[in-house]
This record gives C-alpha cells, structure tokens and sequence, in this order.
C-alpha cells in the first residue's frame, strides 16, 4: 500500500481511499456525533443549505462554525464536547464548518471511499484502510482557507505512520514533523486553529480531539447529493 498525504485540499491528490481529516474540529465532531447516537450527518459547505437541508429532514438539529463560532439560530456548534453527553436530537445532524465538510464534498467527488479520520478513531480507521487492502491510501488535509494547517498535518502524520506500507515523500513529511511533538495535545496545540479555539474560550476542544482511539467508529460517505454529502458508520 502506498500513502499519500495532501496537506492542502488544492493538492487534489487521487486515490481509492481517503482518509479525511479536520482534526480541529469537523471531523472530530462527527466522530463523536455518531459515536453518540446520529445515525447520520448530513455535511455541507453553506449556512444556507444547511439550513435548507434540515427542512427538508423535518426540522433536524444544525450544527455548524464560523470563525469557531456557533451559527446564529443553530443547535450546536463544532465542539465534539457537545456530542458526547445525551441523547441524541434526532437521527440525522446536519453539519456546516468552514474547511472539513467542503473538503468532505471534495473528497467524495474524486476517492471511491471517503473515510473520516482523527485522533478519536485513530486505530479504527487504519484497520479500515488496511483491511479493505487498496494499493493506494491518501490522507486528505482539510487545512485552513487553503492553506496547510499544522493541526491536520500533524494527525495526518501519525496516521500515515500507523497505516504502515510504503510512504510516498508527502507521507514521510507528515511522519517526521508529527515525531517533533512529544505529545498529540502539544501537536495539535502548536497550530493557528489551535490558538483561534483558545481565543474564543474553547481550549477545552483541543484536549478532547487529542485523545487517541478512544472511539471504535469510522464513519465514511455513504451517499452526496448535490451540495452535500451523508456520513454514516461503516
Ligand atoms: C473547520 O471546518 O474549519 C473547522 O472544523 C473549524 C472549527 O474548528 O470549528
């Protein structure tokens, strides 16, 4: 298996399988979301398909960020801490961030299987990779506003490590930066997003998206449609 790593998503790396990551906090959010009983999560760029998304599901839970922020009107923000006390408000969550779930659309249009990895469901998501046996993996990078975002670089590294098989040079990159850090919270907490969670109070975010394997889940893309793509639990 060879592995891939886009660091940005304007590097339209092509492969099988993609492993999509927005550790900071997309991804992690639906990890947990599903983890807490959605059974789905209906992911798209715009506040306003959002929106329209959950009207055309009966008036099913908003979830989304701007600048960190949760949207007006909406029923949660990105924080996976919102997603892992409760009962879920439905079946289906409908989601909207700035980098993840654009990347998320993306990705679907060019892997045969989108993945959703973090360091939630680190090993669950490598044992899926490994096991469905693709001669090429790529780690896909949702960064921020195009640009590499040290966050997703260094969990895409310690991905690419634990999915073994021959490391393309982008993949052994993301590998050797992630060993600088002595610790996932210290890779995470080095990046802008980071310090853009800390300044709107939500320091807390980045301790929990650091925690390894502590979710037995893989969601991936089970269906797009127009402006959005359904993530389920494989
Ligand atoms: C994103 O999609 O850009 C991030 O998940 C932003 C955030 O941390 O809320």
């Amino acid at each position: 298996m060879r592995v891939h790593v886009a660091f940005t998503p304007a590097e339209e790396v092509s492969a099988p399988v993609g492993i999509v990551i927005d550790v900071l906090r997309a991804t992690s959010t639906i990890c947990q979301a599903l983890a807490g009983g959605y059974e789905r999560v209906l992911c798209t760029g715009e506040v306003d398909d959002a929106r329209t998304l959950s009207a055309a599901q009966g008036g099913a839970p908003l979830a989304g960020e701007r600048l960190c922020v949760k949207i007006e009107g909406f029923d949660f923000g990105n924080s996976p801490r919102e997603f892992a006390n409760g009962a879920p408000k439905g079946s289906t969550l409908v989601l909207t961030t700035t980098n993840g779930t654009r990347l998320l659309l993306a990705a679907a249009a060019r892997c045969e299987t989108v993945l959703v990895g973090s360091l939630l469901n680190l090993r669950a998501v490598v044992e899926e990779a490994r096991a469905g046996g693709a001669e090429d993996v790529a780690v896909l990078c949702a960064g921020v506003k195009g640009e590499l975002a040290l966050d997703d670089a260094y969990c895409a590294g310690r991905i690419a490590e634990a999915l073994g098989g021959e490391p393309a040079d982008s993949a052994a990159a993301a590998i050797r930066l992630a060993r600088t850090f002595g610790s996932h919270e210290e890779g995470l907490g080095a990046s802008t997003s980071a310090a853009n969670l800390r300044n709107a109070g939500l320091h807390d975010d980045i301790v929990w998206c650091a925690q390894e394997s502590v979710l037995d889940i893989v969601p991936r893309v089970v269906s797009r449609e127009g402006l959005s793509v359904e993530v389920a639990s494989g």
